[in-house]
């Protein structure tokens, strides 16, 4: 069963367990929300001009690349974002001196497989645990416009409890930060890179669809199996998403049940306090290491590969 909290006003540590459990929380837009999306329309209306949905249809889609590119490394760094971000989270009742996020990302769905690649990466059926999320990481999901069903997110809840046989074990986090990421704006026309898939043929119905209006938010468990819905709206679809970690919980192992996951590496390092953004201590992080560091990059940052392009 998957339940789907609406505007629940439950406190964090009750509705953590729930969410772990696969249930859904949904929430209507609210002024710290609105806040944000306000500030996220702005860069993509200066990149994209005023009708940033309807954009795709008026340039080639090289062009679009190279608009969206340096578009999200720009939304994701801009300071007033992480500010956003924080007072989103306190307001929907996250203690910020327990809860540590991650970089929120910026996504761009387009419309009818006009881009499918890189900065524009249709997801195919995942749970983030497969790329060595923490078993206790929620993802938050904002839509920045109003969009239809026919162009969202889907959930299989079916599999939130059964396994499902994937390509995880191939997947370490170290090795995706030093080759995979970097290279998302050089993938155009296909995308390359391993990434952890089913490998069995998956049930996608029933399946979940949620929809809110821009600035609602949509949060769940980083171990539910998701994708994104081919869109076939006719707009390109924006949305913002990012991810927390509480610490108690991160501590006492607690969170969904590992299934199926078999990643080696850890995403725990990228995640920062709340309260001043200081970086998950090491002593946690060595609870989820395993080792395989070496011959990688634990934490991305694009200065890591300017130095090591400019070493080559
Ligand atoms: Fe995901």
């Amino acid at each position: 069963m998957t339940v789907i909290y609406h505007g629940s006003d439950l406190p964090d540590d009750d509705r953590r367990p729930l969410l772990y459990g696969g249930d859904l929380f949904v929430f209507t837009p609210r002024p710290s929300t609105l806040e944000l999306i306000r500030h996220a329309r702005e860069m993509i209306e200066e990149t994209f001009g005023e009708d940033p949905t309807r954009a795709q249809f008026g340039m080639p889609v090289e062009k679009f690349v190279q608009l969206g590119g340096p578009l999200k490394p720009a939304f994701i760094h801009h300071p007033r974002t992480k500010e956003l971000i924080r007072d989103v989270v306190a307001d929907l009742g996250c203690a910020l001196e327990e809860t540590y996020l991650d970089v929120p990302r910026l996504r761009l769905a387009t419309s009818h497989g006009y881009l499918t690649a890189g900065v524009g990466y249709a997801f195919h059926p995942h749970r983030d645990t497969w790329y060595s999320a923490p078993m206790a990481q929620l993802n938050w999901w904002i839509p920045i416009y109003d969009f239809g069903p026919d162009a969202g997110m889907a959930f299989h809840p079916r599999y939130m409890h059964e396994p499902i046989r994937n390509g995880s074990a191939g997947f370490n986090y170290y090795r995706w930060n030093a080759d995979g990421r970097k290279n998302a704006a050089q993938h155009i026309k296909a995308d390359t890179r391993v990434q952890p898939k089913p490998e069995q043929e998956i049930e996608l119905d029933p399946q979940i669809r949620i929809m809110g209006k821009a600035g609602s938010v949509l949060i769940f468990s980083a171990a539910h199996l998701h994708s994104t819905v081919p869109n076939t709206s006719g707009a390109t679809r924006f949305s913002i998403d990012f991810r927390t970690v509480n610490l108690a919980d991160i501590k006492n192992r607690v969170g969904a049940r590992n299934l199926d996951s078999h990643c080696t590496g850890t995403s725990l390092r990228d995640f920062m306090r709340g309260t001043d953004l200081q970086r998950m201590p090491e002593e946690i992080v060595a609870m989820y290491d395993d080792g395989s560091a070496s011959g990688g990059i634990t934490v991305f940052t694009p200065e890591v590969h300017k130095m090591k392009d400019k070493a080559a």
